[in-house]
């Protein structure tokens, strides 16, 4: 088995029948010449379902093929299928996997637009959901229950950065005869690879540190073969939420330099964090590469690379980012995450609790531990750290 700097170059790479291409094409075709052992009318299916070899675009296209067998060789994973989206990815295996009377156990803490899809969606569909503390794996044992059939992680979590273990919690969902799935954006295949920890699915936002480049949507599930063949026909097929052959090539492309890119992030964002926390206007500095970090043990064990991103507090959270919309030099005020740019947002406790989390008051109490009033959500990307830190420097004094 090649090592991970080499698969993010070579894996999934196919011969071009035409030209001694060394670099991938693009194949937009939408349809595909059938072969001639295709049936017709003799009770055969012409659509050979999710194995069928290239259909239509919306089964699997060359691009997005390629693409999966990348991201499955990063993740070590038998197969993959690849999304429009990240929330594409996310929503279209929850739908797959949930039915009307299962139970869903979910991180409290994790992306937005997925804390919202599972508040506002699933118990409309009588699937019951709870919202857990997964930093805590007594917490997530004593929320399991005999209908748990899926149990869902984000580590580290969108926007705190709070950490779950995986390993420990893989053992909890298999005992309770449920399946993990974990959304490892922000951790990247370079610095941890749940699978190999216990878990049955792995998912990204292909949108963020995959791509890189801020430049193309995507979403991805990586896990076992006849999984993956069950996911695309209800996600794709069925669905249609299928990643255009462009977007594929992109991400692609940007993850031939994942590995190097992630070793530039960790070492910026250390930098930067190192200058925050010495920072006398700077009130907390959340980095899982600080020491300071409260799950530094997790960190150390489960990451091999701290990826890029920080969290930061000070005093007067408004007023900090209305300077920097108005004088950063280098910084993009902007959210989104995981890009060569860097980029930093903030994140107002109250109005990310009203329109997203809505905790109660011990889960609250364990967010604002985190994030106190409000954090700024850094993406530290790959400028020149000095030139990142003079700029926060300008914005802060
Ligand atoms: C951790 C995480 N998961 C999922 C998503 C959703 O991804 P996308 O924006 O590609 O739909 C995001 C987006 O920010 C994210 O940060």
């Amino acid at each position: 088995m090649k090592k991970l700097a080499t698969n993010a170059i070579h894996a999934g790479k196919v011969k071009d029948k035409n030209f001694a291409t060394s670099s991938p094409g693009i194949q937009p075709s939408v349809t595909y010449l059938l072969p001639p052992d295709i049936g017709f009318g003799e009770g055969k299916d012409q659509d050979g379902g999710a194995e069928s070899p290239w259909l239509y675009q919306r089964w699997d296209s060359p691009n997005a093929s390629q693409l999966e067998a990348r991201v499955a060789a990063l993740e070590g994973a038998e197969a993959a299928v690849a999304f429009a989206s990240g929330m594409a990815a996310a929503t279209g295996l929850m739908l797959h996997l949930l039915k009307h009377g299962d139970h869903l156990l979910i991180a409290d803490t994790c992306y937005v637009g997925v804390a919202e899809f599972v508040r506002s969606k699933l118990p409309a569909l009588g699937i019951d959901v709870s919202l857990v503390n997964t930093a805590d794996n007594t917490a997530v044992a004593a929320a399991m229950t005999p209908r748990t059939k899926l149990v869902w992680l984000e580590t580290p979590s969108n926007p705190i950065l709070r950490l779950a273990d995986i390993a420990a919690i893989a053992e909890i969902a298999h005992a309770g005869g449920a399946l993990l799935a974990v959304d490892s954006t922000f951790a990247t295949p370079v610095g941890t690879r749940p699978l190999e920890l216990g878990a049955d699915f792995v998912m990204h936002s292909l949108t963020k540190y995959l791509c890189g480049h801020g430049d193309a949507m995507g979403g991805i599930i990586a896990g076992k073969r006849q999984a993956m063949l069950a996911l695309r026909e209800d996600s794709l097929i069925h669905q249609g939420a299928v990643i255009s052959p462009f977007n594929a090539w992109l991400i692609n492309r940007g993850i031939e330099t994942l590995p190097i890119r992630m070793a530039q992030h960790e070492r910026n964002a250390l930098a930067v964090a190192q200058f925050l926390a010495r920072h006398p206007s700077v009130t907390r500095v959340i980095y899982p590469g600080l020491d300071s970090f409260p799950q530094r043990e997790l960190a150390l064990r489960q990451m091999r690379n701290m990826s890029g991103m920080l969290t930061f507090a000070v005093k007067d959270g408004p007023a900090l980012a209305r300077r920097m919309t108005e004088r950063f030099k280098v910084f993009h005020y902007a959210v989104s995450l995981g890009h060569s740019r860097s980029l930093v947002v903030y994140v107002p406790t109250a109005s990310i609790q009203a329109s997203s989390f809505q905790h109660q008051s011990h889960a609250l109490a364990q967010y604002r531990d985190w994030a106190g009033d409000g954090i700024f959500r850094t993406s530290i990307g790959l400028e020149d750290a000095d030139d990142l830190i003079a700029d926060l420097e300008q914005v802060l004094n």
